[in-house]
């Protein structure tokens, strides 16, 4: 497979005929080829192919075949020929979110990060943002939106792309059925479609059961019993409940029990951490509604005795991506420290985001270099297990991690579409780009647009 870099031109010529110069056609071993099939994304066309005594590497385009391909914009482009007969132009890399009326802030909140990921490979590939009412499937097109080169975005419609990163932001509409039917129209293509769904905090404990990195996971049950949970109680000292498909903490309750003083529950009520005691077990269960069937959806998991500084539970986000090799690597880690009385380490309940190597040579002094690098291994083999039990393609992973005192590591919560609040630290800020970097190189692998071990 040859792949390079080209500047696409557009000629006023009639005849469908494209021009190459005579550097970049050796370069695509095409010097003696006389007809190509061009591409981009998901459409292609049959045309007449010239050579040009020029330097450099450029392709000269006419515009029925610009039309007609839906090229998007004049520029440059990877360009790549793996036999001799099919050149393709791009990636056409489309993000599939959700999209709002505004030109300012077209993805809503999440506006900047997909500029800044459009920014990694500007000059080299195609990208734009799409909601699933943008795609045509009878003429195989998408309306969708671009970053203009001055700031601000604009609309254009395009072939079908060659990889859709999923960057759905909305657990709801994400569950249902016509949802899940549109993502299966691009694998039925052969389309990759990466990060297919949010993850369930079951569905994830389910995936690892049978795995080596079993251990790594807190024992868990869902729609706990309260015969299950006073079990636990009697045997981990302390438990959290959680919402099977929740996130930022929100519903999570932390139970302890105590022989000499009873039960307690912590949680969070209406912008306050709450703190209630109970002297019999029914007590408890009444307030949880457990008999309502109000835990139906919940989890209860084995509490971990976290490691602590000033006397607050901290705990580590390890934020993961595939790279060209389509290897798990370990983008970033950032370490978060619960806020006063808070039971979660989320910045929004007052946590505090802090560089793993602070916290754990404070915790474990000689040792941190030792622990960091076993919590790194055990987060690579989550992913691939995960990854590998799993239906689906996966190029992104944010972990919640904890180390308790003994060293041992324990994985909270997988999350298939990680925020990127670690990166906001300013120790962080290079390994935020490399994240970017590397989901973008994974593109390029799935895409063909890279030399891929199985082909
Ligand atoms: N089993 C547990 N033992 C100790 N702390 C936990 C446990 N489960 C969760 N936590 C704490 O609560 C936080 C939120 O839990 P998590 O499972 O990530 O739920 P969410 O989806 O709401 O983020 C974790 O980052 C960790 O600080
Ligand atoms: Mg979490």
């Amino acid at each position: 497979m040859s792949l390079t870099n080209c500047t696409i031109h557009v000629t006023q010529r009639q005849e469908r005929t494209i021009y190459l110069t005579s550097e970049l056609a050796k370069e695509l071993n095409l010097s003696n080829t006389r007809s190509v099939h061009l591409h981009l994304g998901g459409k292609s066309v049959i045309t007449a192919l010239r050579l040009l005594k020029k330097q450099g590497h450029h392709l000269y385009v006419p515009l029925s075949v610009m039309a007609q391909l839906r090229i998007p914009h004049l520029g440059s482009s990877m360009i790549t020929c793996s036999n001799g007969k099919d050149l393709r132009i791009g990636p056409l890399i489309g993000i599939l979110t959700s999209v709002t009326g505004s030109n300012s802030a077209p993805f809503g909140s999440r506006t900047s990060f997909l500029r800044e990921f459009m920014r990694v490979g500007t000059n080299k590939s195609y990208y734009f943002g799409f909601s699933p009412r943008d795609v045509n499937w009878t003429q195989q097109t998408v309306t969708g939106v671009f970053p203009g080169k001055e700031g601000g975005w604009y609309r254009k419609t395009v072939p079908l792309p060659d990889v859709v990163y999923n960057r759905l932001p909305s657990r709801k509409a994400e569950k249902l059925v016509s949802m899940n039917a549109f993502k299966h129209r691009f694998v039925q293509r052969k389309i990759p479609l990466f990060n297919w769904a949010f993850f369930e905090k079951w569905d994830i404990y389910n995936l690892l059961k049978d795995s080596e990195t079993f251990r790594y996971v807190p024992e868990s049950h869902i729609n706990p019993s309260s015969q299950q949970i006073k079990d636990m109680l009697e045997r981990h000292r302390f438990i959290y409940l959680k919402p099977t498909g929740g996130s930022l903490g929100i519903g999570i309750y932390r139970l302890t029990y105590s022989p000499k003083r009873g039960y307690f529950a912590r949680f969070r009520r209406s912008g306050k951490n709450v703190l209630l005691r109970f002297s019999q077990f029914q007590q408890l269960m009444t307030m949880l509604h457990r008999n309502s069937g109000r835990l139906r959806h919940y989890v209860a998991q084995q509490g971990i005795r976290l490691i602590e500084i000033d006397n607050c539970p901290i705990d580590f986000r390890f934020h993961l991506t595939k790279n060209s090799s389509n290897d798990w690597v370990v983008a970033g880690i950032g370490a978060k420290k619960a806020g006063r009385g808070s039971i979660t380490t989320h910045v929004r309940t007052g946590g505090q985001l802090m560089t793993p190597e602070q916290v754990l040579e404070e915790i474990f002094g000689s040792r941190a270099d030792q622990v960091l690098a076993n919590a790194k291994e055990a987060a690579i083999k989550l992913a691939e297990t995960i990854e590998q039990n799993g239906k689906h393609l996966l190029g992104e992973l944010g972990f919640d991690i904890g180390i308790d005192q003994n060293e041992q590591i324990w994985m909270f919560e997988a999350n298939s579409k990680p925020g990127r609040s670690i990166f906001k630290h300013p120790a962080l800020k290079k390994e935020g780009k490399a994240a970017l970097k590397y989901v973008y190189d994974y593109c390029l692998y799935l895409s063909r647009f890279r030399a891929r071990r199985d082909s």
